[in-house]
């Protein structure tokens, strides 16, 4: 186990993966945690991380020498590295001089860290203070242009530090340096595999679950696949899924999961198919938070339904649900069990239904739940799907939902589908939302007449994380081919356009 302390900054997450990338298992905690409570965790090494901070600043977050003391090999990262360095004794100046941005690192001397490395690296740097002076004991092993001291080490003590940010993709090789401290000098060893990540959670939900019976709600996204094939793997048939088909799909998407997905795990598979229900409940409806709340409010309704009926055939315990690791980190990174609280698509369940909770992907970045999907064999199209909200299509018919508005979008949205695989761009896209404005018209010419059709807004994006995006830049013949065919294909739309907002200001999704 690595342990990264967040000092505050966004980048604890990145060196979590990264770590996680050279195959050691790696946790986040706050740099509020005491260093006793830290080291009971029996971390093999642990990564300070960069923050915002000035180390000077008055209630900067403080460094406890205690755990550079304990015997425990440490890497400091920008400002890690400056605590680092001010807590042993070395000097840390206000230089009042930022160095921001593509830097050139010269390795003057590369030692253990930076064995192998090429004499010079490019490399991210965010700071304005300066390290010059290592602390005694410490030799120096690169310098920047406004950094006398940009990485030391200290063998013996197996301590070590880098002023830039090897985690960022920017940053020349920047995995060599990290797996250079985790491997040659804190000796952590390269185990952490999806093979094992499998091993351990099916043991971890043996144990848990003993022989009580256990409901998955599938959504057909990657996350919730992942985590019921790894309960169906550790405990088989006690494991009941419900798949609300709540009419909102695109096309071929039920008939997947029903499918492919039984087909690849063998599990038990309930589908409440309630289109009629949802269609009803949506009429005439066009105000976006009131479809939402109303697919939510139906999709509660037919998951409690069908739990109660699964239920009624002996007592469910546990609800299996995917959280990430994302999620735990972001949301105060609590450990322990914990009951029911609400769930992203299920929203909360009523008293009479009363689950503890399974989340056997809350340790995993999206990446390794990609990984652990593909381990346990389930299908690629499954693996690698895009986001996919969970009001599907209700948020994408820009107007009230009918059958026939979802049989039009449907039809533009699977040849978008189609145009975007045969030109290989489904994995340098983060999402292809398609949206029917069903509300607006506009005059055209098809055939040998007058149209007065529906616009289809094509809206790619290419993302990290979906909190902030840009707009992709298709090649003008994948756009041209799905423009024709979509007017060609499907009569009531005549006119096709590319959305070019980024978000922040424009969100992903039209509604
Ligand atoms: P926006 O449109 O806010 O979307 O930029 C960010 C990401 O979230 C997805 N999304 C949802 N996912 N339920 C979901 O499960 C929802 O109600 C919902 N709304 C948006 C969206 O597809 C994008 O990936």
């Amino acid at each position: 186990l690595v342990l990264v302390v967040d000092y505050g900054a966004q980048y604890a997450q990145l060196i979590a993966r990264r770590v996680r990338e050279a195959r050691v298992y790696s946790e986040i905690v706050p740099h509020t945690m005491p260093v006793t409570e830290l080291l009971a965790k029996q971390p093999s090494a642990v990564i300070l991380s960069g923050g915002p901070s000035s180390v000077y600043e008055p209630g900067a977050p403080q460094l406890d020498v205690a755990l550079l003391e304990a015997g425990v090999p440490v890497f400091g990262i920008c400002y890690g590295f400056m605590a680092m360095a001010q807590a042993l004794g070395g000097r840390v100046a206000r230089t009042g001089q930022r160095e921001y941005g593509r830097t050139r690192v010269e390795i003057t001397d590369p030692g253990r860290l930076l064995e192998g490395l090429p004499p010079v690296l490019t490399s991210w740097m965010s700071h304005g203070d300066e390290v010059t002076a290592a602390p005694s004991g410490f030799r120096v092993n690169a310098r920047s242009p406004r950094a006398t001291v940009a990485a030391f080490e200290d063998p013996a003590r197996r301590l070590a530090g880098v002023q830039w940010h090897p985690e960022v993709l920017h940053s020349e090789h920047g995995q060599q340096v990290l797996e250079r401290f985790l491997i040659e000098i804190a000796g952590c060893r390269p185990t952490w595999t999806s093979a094992n990540i499998v091993e351990e959670q099916v043991e971890r939900i043996r144990a848990e679950v003993g022989d009580a019976r256990v409901l998955c709600a599938l959504s057909g996204g990657v996350d919730s696949a992942v985590a019921a094939a790894l309960v169906q793997r550790a405990i088989g048939d006690q494991l009941t899924c419900v798949f609300v088909d709540h009419g909102l799909l695109r096309t071929g998407e039920a008939e997947r999961v029903e499918r492919d997905f039984v087909a690849s795990t063998g599990v038990k598979l309930v589908v409440a198919d309630e289109e009629k229900r949802f269609l009803d409940a949506l009429a005439g409806v066009s105000d976006p938070e009131t479809k939402r709340k109303i697919i939510g409010r139906e999709f509660i309704r037919t998951f409690e339904d069908a739990a109660r009926r699964i239920n009624a055939d002996g007592p469910i315990d546990y609800l299996v649900q995917g959280t990430l690791y994302p999620d735990v980190v972001e949301s105060g990174g609590g450990e322990g069990a914990s009951t029911i609280k609400s769930h992203h698509n299920v929203g909360g369940l009523p008293d009479d239904l009363q689950f503890t909770l399974i989340e056997p992907l809350r340790t995993l970045f999206k990446d390794e739940v990609r990984q652990v999907g593909r381990q346990l064999g389930l299908p690629e199209h499954i693996v690698n799907r895009h986001p996919f909200p969970g009001p599907g299509l209700g948020i994408r018919i820009v107007g009230a939902v009918d059958a026939e508005r979802l049989r039009i979008l449907r039809a533009a949205d699977l040849i978008v589908r189609e145009e975007t695989t045969a030109a290989g761009l489904d994995s340098s896209i983060w999402q292809f939302p398609v949206v029917l404005l069903a509300d607006v018209h506009s005059v055209g010419v098809q055939g040998d007449g007058r149209s007065y059709g529906h616009p289809i807004v094509l809206r790619p994006v290419s993302s990290e994380d979906a909190m902030t995006a840009d707009w992709s830049r298709l090649p003008y013949e994948v756009l041209e081919k799905m423009s024709t065919r979509i007017t060609n294909e499907v009569p009531e739309v005549n006119r096709v356009v590319l959305d070019v907002t980024s978000k922040p200001p424009g969100t992903i999704e039209w509604e």
